[in-house]
């Protein structure tokens, strides 16, 4: 069984090959293949898996790791897609030129999540395209590249019958602090209802052991105006004043640097709204001017990653190569790689195992449109995802989602034709642009920066 990594270059690569690895029994996994079209950082990445699968872990999988699709797609089952088009430096540049329009900055929301999904259409329908042409028939796509919005929606209306499913992490990572908040040991145990478009969901309902947890919950994000868990709280006179300080990898990731906002951020929200548990990335539409304001144009999260995630990574396998040594902090491993390597199993095995998964709508959230790509919960079984039926979303959580899906559609709508009036009429409908005028000058900035990334507006 062959399992293809798309971006084998990423920070990411590493974890996912753990969790993998550490499932090879479930998954009979007898080859890992790594594909980039950065071959030097890619065969960086590619020593450190190798050291993780063969000394480590000492398992007897394969790994390959190539520039050339065929080689990579060859009968494989399963592609694990996390490709970031344009790398860290154009995620500086979506920040950054958002930012200075006066618009929030962030990696997959508002005009620089825009700006990444018309770099990421085309070279993900590749992927499908490879996977077609050479992967097993059966092959699954398992999808984090970002903005996994805007790619589900493309690749529904370019590729729709792709054996693709689109994830993200967002929600098990906050569930994660949910459980270390809680002081819940076992999250298996955890089972939660959720409804929205990927980074623009709501919890509405989050059980433990058949225990509703929210009361608790509520009054633990009222009591400690933020929901982080103490323990993650090192300095806790920082509280309220200033972001951590991201220090090597351990714990979890999302809780460091500039994250603090966001966690800040839904004890804001939910003072207002108490009722569901928003997603951490609701704060980019609902606090968009506040964003702005404690944003530093000149030092956004691409550079704290950068100079962290990326840095710790490549220093530390630099030094392996120099020295032998290996210092498992370089890498991050946890919850994002276990999640797609579960998913995995999951579709294997038919084990009908709880997902949260983007997938077309289809009557499943009754007053959102039937093609609308939804986030919802899904049984996984080896066809895919079915889905769970929910009642149908309250007014304001619905008019919030109709804007953002419209603006979606639209930007996935001007790529595909190349047109200049739908792009900016995306960028006038999103909820973090203040106007059309700004909407333009963003647009139009954007277009210089992207010049060879993006298809031609006209
Ligand atoms: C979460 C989201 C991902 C996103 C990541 C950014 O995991 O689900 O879609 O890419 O956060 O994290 P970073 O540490 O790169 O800012
Ligand atoms: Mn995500």
């Amino acid at each position: 069984m062959i399992i293809t990594i798309v971006g084998g270059g990423s920070t990411f690569t590493a974890g996912i090959v753990k969790s993998i690895a550490l499932r090879r029994e479930e998954l009979e996994v007898t080859e890992i293949r790594l594909f980039d079209i950065d071959k030097e950082r890619q065969d960086k990445v590619a020593v450190l898996v190798d050291w993780i699968l063969h000394e480590d872990l000492k398992c007897d999988i394969k790994l390959v790791a190539t520039t050339d699709e065929e080689t990579a797609y060859k009968d494989a089952s399963f592609v694990f897609a996390q490709m970031r088009v344009g790398k860290y430096a154009m995620r500086e540049q979506d920040e950054k030129i958002s930012l200075r329009h006066g618009c929030v900055g962030q990696e997959t929301c508002g005009c620089g999540g825009m700006a990444y999904g018309m770099r990421t259409i085309f070279p993900m329908v590749k992927v499908i395209d490879d996977a077609e042409k050479y992967a097993k028939p059966d092959y699954w796509i398992l999808n984090y590249s970002n903005p996994a919005s805007i790619v589900a929606e493309a690749c529904r209306v370019l590729r729709p019958n792709a054996r693709i499913i689109n994830i993200c992490d967002m929600p098990i990572a906050i569930i994660d602090v949910v459980a270390a908040a809680m002081n819940i040991k076992d999250k298996k145990q955890i089972v939660y209802d959720y409804f929205g478009l990927n980074h623009f969901g709501w919890f509405t309902s989050i059980q433990y052991q058949g225990k509703d947890m929210m009361p608790a919950l509520r009054q633990y994000i009222k009591e400690h105006q933020i929901l982080l868990p103490d323990a993650y709280l090192k300095d806790k006179a920082a509280l309220g004043v200033a972001p951590q300080k991201e220090s090597g990898t351990e714990g979890n990731r999302h809780t460091r640097g500039s994250w603090y906002y966001v966690w800040k951020g839904e004890y804001e929200i939910m003072e207002n709204f108490p009722e569901m548990l928003p997603n951490t990335y609701l704060n980019y539409y609902l606090q968009q001017k506040e964003f702005v304001e404690h944003s530093d144009p000149n030092h956004t999260r691409a550079n704290e990653v950068m100079e962290t995630r990326e840095k710790n990574l490549f220093d530390g396998i630099d030094k392996y190569l120099a020295t032998g040594e290996i210092d498992e902090k370089v890498f991050y491993a946890g919850s994002h790689g276990d999640w797609i390597a579960d998913l995995a199993i999951a579709l294997k095995n038919d084990t009908k195992a709880r997902f949260l998964v983007i997938t077309e709508n289809r009557g499943c959230l009754p007053n959102m449109p039937y093609d609308a790509m939804v986030e919802v919960p899904a049984y996984i079984g080896k066809d895919g995802p079915e889905v769970i039926t929910q009642k149908p979303i309250p007014l304001f959580q619905q008019g919030l989602m109709m804007q953002q899906l419209n603006c979606e559609k639209l930007l996935v709508q001007g790529c595909i034709e190349g047109s200049y009036e739908k792009v900016l009429q995306a960028f006038t409908l999103n909820k973090t642009v203040p106007s059309m005028k700004v909407a333009k000058e963003v647009l139009d900035d954007m277009i210089v920066a992207n010049k060879g990334y993006w298809p031609e507006l006209h």
